[in-house]
C-alpha cells in the first residue's frame, strides 16, 4: 500500500478503502479504551488525526509513540467527530518507524521560544511556525519564476566565485586554497595569489548584477535568484551574511520602467502567496496577532498580517524623490520633543532605519520608492543626472522592514562610467569586461536586487530575518 500525503487525505472523502500515512507525531493524548495521535508530515500545517485503539495495538507500541517519533500507520478515513478536520484516520497497524526518547527529545508540544528554536535549527522545521514558513519560502521561489518566465524573461546563472566585488563596499568572503598559515610569498615577501586554486585572488559574489548586465545586453530581459555573500559586520534583525537576492536585468528600461516592474513583482508574490498559502499565512497571521497582544499599545501595529498584505496590493506605492524626502524628514517631528538626528548634514546623509520607518510607517503609511539619491552614498554603476549630484537610483521601502529593494538605471555612457569608477578606486583595467559592454553596442538599461528574505519578513510576519532562511548565517555564527 502505498503513502499518501496528509494534505491529500485531508482533502478526501471518508471511505472503506485502506490508505497509508507516514509522518512524525506532534501529541498524543486519550485514555486507556481511545488514544488520538496528532500526525504531521511537513505537506500542510493540518495534522492527521489517528484514531488508535490501545488494547489492538499492545501498550509496547503505544508507549513508543511520543512527539518526535516517526510512523508508519494503515487504516480508514472515518468521518471526524471533533473540530477542525473533516475526517480521522482510524488505525488498523501502526509501525514505529523511529523512536523519540521524551527525555532527550528537544521539542514538547508547547510553543518555543523564537530565540531556543534558532539554537536548534535543525530540528525547528518540525514546528508548526517553521514548516509554514518553509513552505511560503518554496511557493516564492516558484512564485519569482512564474513571474519572470511569464514576462519572457530568461534565468541566467551568474558565478558564485567571482574576481570583482560588484558593489564596490569592500564586504566581500575571500576564497582560498592556500595554507593561511604558511602561504606561498613572491620576492617582494607578499602573498602570491598566482599559486592560489584560480591563479589570482578570488572572492564570493556579493551581487549576480555585473554578469546580469553582461546577459540583459545581448538576451534583453533576465533575472539571476541566486545566494549571495556579504562580510558586513551588521547584525541586525535584516542581515544575513548568506542571502537570497532576485536581481531582474533588462535592456531599454529607464527607472520608471523599473520601479513599475519592481512594484509589479512585489505585488505579485504578495498576491501569490494570498492565493496559494491560505492556511499557512492564516497560521501566521494568528501568530503574530498573538505577539502583538505582548507589545504595548502604541508600539502596536494598526494592521493585521492579511490586512497589510492585501493593503500592499490594493495600493500604489508613494514614489518621490531622496531630495523630497529629506524636506519631509527635515519638517517632521518623530516625536513631540525631538526633530530627526541626521549623522551628517542633512543633504547628502543616507537615511538611517528610523527615518525610513518614519516615511512609511508614520508619513505615507504604504510602501514607498525613493528615487535620485546623492551618488557620493550610491555603488559607481548607477546612472548619473544631469545635476552632478545624484544618481538613477531607487530604493524600495516596505512597512516593518525597511528597503526590500535596491536598484537603478546603469550608467550605459562608457567616459562617465570609467571617470566614476576611477573617483572611488575600481580598477578600470580589472573591469575590462564589464566595460566592454558599453564599448561595444552600449545601451540604457536598468535592473534592482530584491532581498528574498527581506520580503518574506513581510510576507510572513516575522521579525527576525534569522527565522525565514533555514540556516542562517550572521557574524559569529554558522553552526550547521
Ligand atoms: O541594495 P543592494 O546592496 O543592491 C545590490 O546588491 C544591487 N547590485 C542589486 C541590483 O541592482 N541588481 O541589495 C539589494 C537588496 C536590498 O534591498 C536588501 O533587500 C537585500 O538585497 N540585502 C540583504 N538582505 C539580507 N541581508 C543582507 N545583508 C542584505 N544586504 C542587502
Ligand atoms: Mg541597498
Amino acid at each position: 500500500l502505498k503513502r499518501t500525503k496528509i494534505k491529500a487525505l485531508l482533502g478526501s472523502e471518508p471511505g472503506d478503502q485502506a490508505v497509508c500515512a507516514k509522518g512524525w507525531v506532534r501529541t498524543k493524548r486519550g485514555n486507556k479504551n481511545v488514544n488520538f495521535i496528532n500526525l504531521n508530515d511537513g505537506s500542510t500545517i493540518h495534522n492527521l488525526q489517528v484514531v488508535a485503539d490501545p488494547a489492538v495495538f499492545g501498550e509496547d507500541v503505544m508507549k513508543k509513540v511520543t512527539t518526535g517519533a516517526s510512523l508508519s500507520v494503515i487504516g480508514k478515513l472515518a468521518a471526524s467527530q471533533g473540530g477542525g478536520q473533516t475526517v480521522e484516520l482510524i488505525a488498523e497497524s501502526i509501525e514505529i518507524l523511529g523512536e523519540s526518547d521524551v527525555e532527550k527529545y528537544p521539542l514538547q508540544p508547547k510553543r518555543h521560544s523564537l530565540e531556543f528554536l534558532r539554537e536548534i535549527a535543525h530540528l525547528r522545521p518540525r514546528t508548526n511556525t517553521f514548516s509554514a514558513i518553509y513552505r511560503i519560502r518554496h511557493a516564492m521561489i516558484f512564485a519569482v519564476h512564474n513571474f519572470f518566465n511569464e514576462r519572457g524573461f530568461l534565468n541566467v546563472h551568474t558565478p558564485l566565485v567571482t574576481a570583482s566585488d560588484g558593489e564596490g563596499a569592500g564586504e566581500t568572503f575571500r576564497v582560498s586554497t592556500l595554507d593561511p598559515a604558511n602561504p606561498p610569498k613572491n620576492e617582494d615577501g607578499e602573498v602570491d595569489f598566482k599559486q592560489d586554486f584560480f591563479g589570482r585572488e578570488v572572492n564570493l559574489t556579493v551581487t549576480g548584477q555585473l554578469e546580469g548586465e553582461l546577459a540583459a545586453m545581448a538576451m534583453g530581459d533576465v533575472y539571476t535568484f541566486g545566494p549571495t555573500f556579504r562580510a558586513e559586520n551588521s547584525n541586525t534583525t535584516r542581515h544575513l551574511a548568506e542571502f537570497w537576492m532576485i536581481e531582474p536585468e533588462m535592456a531599454f528600461y529607464d527607472l520608471d520602467d523599473n520601479m513599475d516592474l519592481a512594484e509589479d513583482l512585489l505585488k505579485y508574490l504578495v498576491g501569490y502567496a494570498l492565493e496559494h498559502c491560505a492556511d499557512d499565512l492564516e497560521f501566521l497571521a494568528k501568530r503574530a496577532a498573538d505577539e502583538e497582544k505582548s507589545k504595548p499599545a502604541n508600539q502596536r501595529q494598526e494592521l493585521g498580517l492579511i490586512e497589510r498584505l492585501r493593503f500592499v496590493i490594493d495600493n500604489d506605492f508613494e514614489r518621490l524623490t531622496y531630495t523630497e524626502a529629506i524636506e519631509i524628514l527635515k519638517n517632521s517631528k518623530p516625536n513631540k520633543k525631538k526633530k530627526f538626528q541626521f549623522l551628517i548634514e542633512e543633504w547628502g546623509a543616507d537615511l538611517q532605519s528610523e527615518h525610513e520607518r518614519f516615511l512609511v510607517e508614520k508619513h505615507f503609511k504604504k510602501p514607498v520608492i525613493l528615487t535620485d539619491y546623492p551618488k557620493a552614498i550610491k555603488a559607481f554603476y548607477m546612472r548619473q543626472n544631469d545635476d552632478d549630484k545624484t544618481v538613477r537610483a531607487m530604493d524600495i521601502l516596505f512597512p516593518g522592514i525597511g528597503e526590500v529593494v535596491g536598484g537603478s538605471q546603469r550608467e550605459e555612457r562608457l567616459e562617465l562610467l570609467v571617470e566614476r569608477m576611477s573617483e572611488v578606486g575600481i580598477s578600470e583595467e580589472e573591469m575590462w569586461w564589464y566595460l566592454d559592454t558599453r564599448r561595444f553596442g552600449s545601451a540604457p538599461h536598468s535592473g534592482f536586487g530584491l532581498g528574498f528574505e527581506r520580503i518574506l519578513l513581510f510576507i510572513t510576519g516575522m521579525t527576525n530575518i534569522r527565522d525565514v532562511i533555514p540556516f542562517p548565517r550572521t557574524p559569529g555564527s554558522a553552526e550547521f
